[in-house]
């Protein structure tokens, strides 16, 4: 872990990187939109948009998987000034859990109020099949890392999380209406962080759901932690790509999981859309 100071200045450079070449001035976003595997295509649909290829900004973790772009857009979605953030780096990919959390650092140091992660996540729960939409309630952190270590030069480490989830209620309960009112069935459940990069295995499953997981996935707690440690409200939404593993014949791979997310993306879209429209209220 780079020292303290490093990375506070580090994460000042990138902020004001990012600020000048997003030409963020006075507008900050509203929200920080997080977009998983395969559904980096969001951004796209941005109105004004501006684009920064992430390895310009220093602390900024670089992720190597197929359908994780590395991006940063700011533009409006439904008139809304949103920074969207296209791919993400995983633990997998030899990162410290801290710098997991560079991007949403930086996206608060930027002005962003609000977080709304999206993941893709294979499902143990019997109602989450390949396509279902899971709201994120809860986590389990099974990767056990945590993210929120830090050495103690800029901060200390006695300010942490209250024992409460980092998953906004309130909003977690305006996101499920408004997926009412558009006809979207989205389900609610608990996500279990594992480290990956192998998937699990079905003993590894078979306790998960044991213990109370509804999907798993390698990313979003601790981006969720960070968050949470910041004062963002947070929303996460799971695209259920695949039964977890020994929940269906066959075997899981990373390209069913890019195929069935953007099979969903229409869906996801229409409600992330929706959730950006009605704003804070
Ligand atoms: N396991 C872990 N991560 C995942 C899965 C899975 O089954 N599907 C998509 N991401």
């Amino acid at each position: 872990m780079p020292p303290a100071s490093a990375d506070a200045a580090a994460l000042r450079e990138a902020a004001a990187r990012a600020r000048e070449h997003l030409a963020i001035g006075d507008a900050p976003p509203e929200l920080a939109l997080v977009l998983g595997s395969g559904l980096g295509a969001l951004a796209e649909e941005a109105d004004d948009a501006r684009t920064l290829e992430t390895t310009e900004l220093p602390g900024y973790p670089r992720s190597t998987v197929e359908g994780h772009a590395g991006r940063l857009v700011y533009g409006l979605l439904e008139g809304r000034p949103v920074l969207f953030v296209q791919g993400r780096a995983h633990l997998y990919e030899g990162h410290t859990p801290r710098e997991l959390t560079f991007p949403v650092r930086l996206a608060h140091a930027l002005g962003a109020l609000r977080l709304l992660l999206t993941n893709a996540a294979g499902g143990i729960a019997e109602r989450l099949t390949p396509g279902s939409l899971m709201l994120i309630t809860d986590h389990l952190n099974f990767a056990f890392p945590g993210p929120l270590v830090q050495t103690n030069a800029d901060a200390p480490n006695d300010a942490l999380l209250t024992g409460s989830s980092p998953y906004d209620p309130d909003w977690a309960d305006r996101a499920e209406a408004l997926a009412n009112e558009l006809g979207i069935a989205l389900e609610r459940g608990v996500y279990v962080w594992t480290r990956g990069p192998s998937y699990e295995t079905p003993a590894e499953i078979r306790m998960f759901s044991q213990l109370g997981a509804d999907a798993v996935g390698m990313s979003t707690v601790p981006e969720a932690l960070a968050a949470a440690r910041l004062g963002m409200p947070v929303l996460g939404l799971s695209t259920i790509t695949n039964r977890a593993a020994g929940l269906s014949a066959g075997a899981l791979d990373h390209e069913e999981v890019l195929d069935v997310s953007a099979q969903v993306q229409g869906t996801l879209r229409r409600l992330v859309r929706e959730i950006v429209r009605a704003g804070a209220s």
